[in-house]
């Protein structure tokens, strides 16, 4: 371990030093008491207390018997780490991607009266940088590496490996100029192993302000090989010559004594045992004038010829270094008088550096992020250094992840009983990876920040018993409603849910009825086309009920399930429905099964005969499927089987009867009453379609899921209560322990789950997507394949005004304002959850189901209160019309699919 000598003195500085702070600069006599200062009487340089830049440790005088009046004053006091196995200081202001360099100084004296002198490595950052072996009481050890800044700070860490407390003299930092050293970059950084002023006979080293960087220059030890050359003449540079090797260097030389003999540098590599790459620096001026004669000299690098013929120039500086880092154990510079020289070889000065690979660190968004955030809070705890790296000391509260070939991130942050006082810092919405925050117990005042709410992976996330005010972000809402975030955030007595339950002034807009210009509203009707699809993709369903005899569904979540339908179904044969239906009077509907008539039981109960028709792809044991399955569904919002009709010639399921027909009927407009639906309507039918469905998914053992949710399979009973229909797609799960199952993609276009589209995997939340769609269709009246070719589906058409808070522009101008815009903007938030694009991030039905409630309730009360509904409509309405169908316009994006 080859240490570098400190010959600093007192007193004898040659050059006026400048007095005061070089930009950049940092200079820090460790141990000095908090905010002292001084000029170095050396050079002019200013150094500072150390107790900005490290939280732990203790100050020490060395002892008495150490402090003589040439010892350099940064050395007669130091600190000392005797708690804790890893210490950092932390150097601020630093600017990421410049080149720094970093020299610490050691000087023990004895400053714990036990005469043990310690050996500790310290660290810059990851990096290992050196093992300090101590054993000198009254040397000064010093160590110094160039490094390329990755994030806005450089952490200096000492680590207790358990030879004495680690101690520390001085601290430098000196930002360097981007031409000096330019094979250095982020992925490597240079450990100095020398750095001599040839020919030097100075008894110190020369620094700022002689070098611009603080380099120090020693002079070699005494070689009686050798002679000195000096001159007094000051030695250029080129301008271009980024080394900028101070001419007080350049002007002496060493030159071998003897006539015919060469100038020999030779080392060992420092760790024999693992052959490092080091990079040589040889600088040469010629000082001497010279006249009829030469000095032209080989230069052998481990006995290979290196340079050839090589002359210095006059008075001017020239560099030789490698440009690739060489591997070796030993080194051997030689520098040999060519044949044709009068003169010997001269060298002005060398460096070598060690060429060391930086270790992986911790993401720098993370790292500043959470610099930031240990700021804001005055952390203290462990949280020196890497906050991940090396895993042993990752920072207490905190988990990283370690995926080998990316930067470590910042997954998980405990800050729970911290006594955190202050508002939420902002810089926890930049810690990205982030997805457990537990700020739980502390303090903590002030608003939610949004940016919690951008966090991307997000899953937990704990802000209970704190002090903070206002409404919960909405994005957080959306994702603690979905399931995709856990939430957290009871005792804080002035923070409120949601936005509507505590103060209601979202600014939207709400539709304004342009009378004249009003474009007429669009009726659409069903795509038959799209029943076509479906038919000839239920070509590949395969529909299996498994085992029915084990399949169950509660009664538990039936409330008033006292219609007339609670029987077990009856059994009737092909007369019996000739009979109901009058001979197939009335037919009523067409589906992938066949016609449905209307039809009248004995008692004048009223229902509707599904009879399978020649061509249905539905066979046989299909449709016992579905029959065996209605029958063990009762659920006030799922249409009842009455009784089902299998014989030889016909199969035909018969049902209660809808009288007011399908939803898709009303919102089309096709129903012979006048009007349209009002929303508090349109709610209460979404939220009875959804508690249906509900019923499905959670009130069944194994669950079924329905797999063809759409506006024509929710029909309306007489009283507009709505009930699923349709359950030939469902599709029972065979077992708890799937979570999906693989099957061909039925459905209907427009209201198919993406995910189980390109996945084939289907699970209760494809129903989940498919109601979104038809909550959209409730707030809209448009259908989810609209018949406008260019405006795309409905989830691309109205996302979009969402995502501009402008919610007026899509909702259907048929309610004519008659809402409160609370409750649909909610609803329209329920339905965009729904149509998420991963199955993970959408709420379950029975979210769903609440958060509808929730929707209704606001309607209520506003309904109760007799405020008028509209109270959006003096807000702003924005831009004219005009400007409105431009930005809607500039928004429709291509067809869906
Ligand atoms: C150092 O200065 C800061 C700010 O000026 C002050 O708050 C602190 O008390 C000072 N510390 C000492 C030990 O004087
Ligand atoms: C150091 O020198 C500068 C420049 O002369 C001066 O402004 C400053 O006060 C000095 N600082 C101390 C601590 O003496
Ligand atoms: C180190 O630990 C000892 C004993 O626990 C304690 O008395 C001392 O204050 C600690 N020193 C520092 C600098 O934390
Ligand atoms: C170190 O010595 C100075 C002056 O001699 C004194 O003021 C200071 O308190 C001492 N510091 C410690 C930590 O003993
Ligand atoms: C310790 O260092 C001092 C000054 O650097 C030197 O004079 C002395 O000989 C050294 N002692 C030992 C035991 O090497
Ligand atoms: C860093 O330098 C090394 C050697 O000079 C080179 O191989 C490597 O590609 C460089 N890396 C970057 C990120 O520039
Ligand atoms: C340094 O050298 C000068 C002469 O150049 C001499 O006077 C002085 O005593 C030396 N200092 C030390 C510490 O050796
Ligand atoms: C160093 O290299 C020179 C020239 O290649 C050679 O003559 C000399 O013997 C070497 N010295 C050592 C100690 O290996
Ligand atoms: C930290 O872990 C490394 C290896 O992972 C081990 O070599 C080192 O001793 C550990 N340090 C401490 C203080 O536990």
């Amino acid at each position: 371990m080859a240490m570098i000598g400190f010959f600093l003195a007192l007193g004898l500085s040659a050059a006026v030093p400048v007095r005061g702070q070089q930009p950049g600069f940092i200079s820090i006599d460790c141990g000095i008491a908090e905010n002292f200062s001084y000029n170095n009487s050396l050079t002019g340089l200013l150094y500072v207390s150390d107790a900005q830049f490290v939280e732990t440790g203790e100050n020490h005088n060395i002892s008495n018997d150490f402090q003589t009046s040439s010892l350099p004053v940064q050395n007669w006091n130091l600190r000392s780490f005797p708690n804790g196995t890893r210490n950092c200081y932390t150097l601020k202001n630093i600017q990421k991607g410049n080149k720094y360099m970093i020299r610490a100084g050691f000087m023990y004296g004895n400053y714990d009266g036990q005469n043990r002198e310690p050996q500790f490595d310290i660290y810059a950052g990851v990096n290992h940088w050196a093992t300090m072996n101590i054993n000198n009481a009254s040397s000064i050890y010093g160590t110094e590496i160039t490094v390329v800044a990755s994030v806005n700070f450089i952490f200096v860490c000492l680590v207790d490996t358990g030879f004495g407390p680690p101690f520390i003299s001085t601290l430098e930092l000196r930002p360097l100029g981007n031409d000096l050293y330019k094979s250095l970059n982020e992925s490597s950084y240079f450990h100095n192993i020398l750095r001599y002023d040839m020919g030097s006979t100075a008894n110190r080293s020369t620094r700022y302000p002689d070098d611009v960087y603080d380099r120090m220059w020693f002079a070699t030890a005494f070689n009686p090989a050798w002679t000195s050359l000096n001159s007094s003449a000051n030695i250029n540079h080129q301008p271009n010559d980024g080394f900028e090797v101070p001419s007080m260097v350049m002007r002496t030389a060493a030159a071998p004594k003897d006539d015919g003999s060469s100038l020999q540098i030779l080392g060992a590599a420092q760790d024999e045992n693992s052959p490092s790459k080091y990079h040589i620096f040889l600088y040469f001026a010629e000082i001497e004038l010279l006249r009829n004669q030469s000095r032209i000299f080989d230069i052998y690098l481990n006995g290979n010829l290196w340079v050839d013929a090589f002359s210095p120039r006059y008075l001017e500086t020239d560099n030789i270094f490698t440009e690739e880092p060489l591997s070796f154990e030993r080194y051997n510079i030689t520098i040999s008088e060519a044949a044709e020289s009068t003169l010997p070889p001269i060298l002005n000065a060398i460096e070598i550096y060690e060429v060391k690979q930086s270790g992986m660190e911790t993401d720098g968004g993370d790292v500043d992020a959470i610099m930031e955030v240990k700021a804001s809070y005055q952390v203290k705890k462990n949280w020196m250094g890497d906050p991940c790296v090396p895993t042993n000391f990752t920072w207490h509260g905190l988990n990283c992840s370690s995926s080998g070939s990316e930067p470590p991130r910042i997954i998980s942050l405990n800050l729970a009983h911290s006594g955190l006082t202050g508002e939420i810092a902002a810089a926890l919405g930049n810690l990205e990876s982030l997805r457990n925050l537990d700020l739980s117990g502390n303090n903590l005042s002030g608003p939610v920040p949004d940016a919690l709410g951008e966090l991307p992976y997000l899953e937990f996330l704990n802000l209970s018993s704190n002090q903070l005010t206002g409404s919960i972000p909405r994005s957080l809402q959306e994702r603690s409603k979905n399931g995709s975030l856990k939430l957290s955030i009871e005792n804080n007595p002035d923070l409120c849910y949601a936005s509507d339950s505590c103060e209601r002034h979202r600014k939207i807009s709400v539709p304004i009825i342009i009378v004249l210009s009003a474009v007429p509203v669009v009726l659409l009707v069903v795509a038959i086309s799209a029943w076509m699809i479906r038919r000839k993709q239920q070509e590949l369903a395969t529909v299996s009920t498994g085992k029915p005899e084990r399949e169950l569904c509660s009664s538990g979540l039936v409330k008033d399930n006292n219609g007339p339908f609670q029987l077990e179904s009856q059994q009737f044969i092909y007369k019996d429905l000739v009979r109901i239906t009058k001979n197939f009077e009335r037919a009523i509907g067409k589906g992938g099964f066949g016609t449905v008539y209307y039809g009248e039981l004995g008692d004048g109960t009223q229902v509707a005969v599904k009879l399978r028709s020649q061509s249905s792809m539905q066979g046989t044991k299909e449709f016992l499927a579905e029959a065996q399955l209605l029958t063990r569904v009762h659920h006030r919002n799922l249409v009842s089987l009455v009784g089902y009709c299998k014989d030889e010639n016909s199969l035909a399921l018969v049902y209660e009867y809808m009288a007011q027909g399908s939803l898709q009927e009303h919102l089309a407009g096709k129903t012979s009453k006048p009007g349209a639906l009002h929303w508090i309507e349109r709610l209460r039918i979404a939220l009875e379609a959804a508690q249906g469905l509900e019923y499905l998914h959670k009130g069944c053992r194994p669950p079924i899921i329905h797999r063809d949710v759409k506006t024509t399979n929710i029909l309306l009973s007489h009283g507009r209560e709505a009930k699923i229909a349709d359950f030939g797609l469902s599709k029972v799960f065979q077992s708890d322990t799937l979570t999906h199952v693989s099957t061909a993609i039925v459905g209907t276009p427009g209201y198919v789950d993406p995910e189980y589209y390109y996945t084939y995997q289907l699970n209760e939340k494809s129903d989940v997507f498919s109601f979104g769609v038809v909550l959209l269709e409730l707030i809209t009246g448009q259908a989810a394949l609209p018949k406008i070719p260019d405006r795309g589906h409905i989830i691309q058409w109205v996302r979009p005004w969402l995502a501009r808070g402008d919610i007026g522009n899509v909702v259907d101008k048929r309610m004519e304002g008659q809402y409160d815009t609370n409750s649909v903007w909610k609803a329209a938030e329920i339905a965009m959850q729904c149509t998420l694009p991963t199955a993970i991030q959408r709420p379950t039905m029975s979210d769903v189901v609440m958060q509808l409630k929730d929707c209704l309730s606001l309607e209520l009360a506003c309904e109760r209160t007799e405020i008028l509904c509209m109270d959006g409509l003096n807000i702003s309405y924005g831009d004219s019309a005009e400007g409105d169908a431009e930005v809607m316009k500039a928004t429709l994006g291509p067809s869906a699919r």
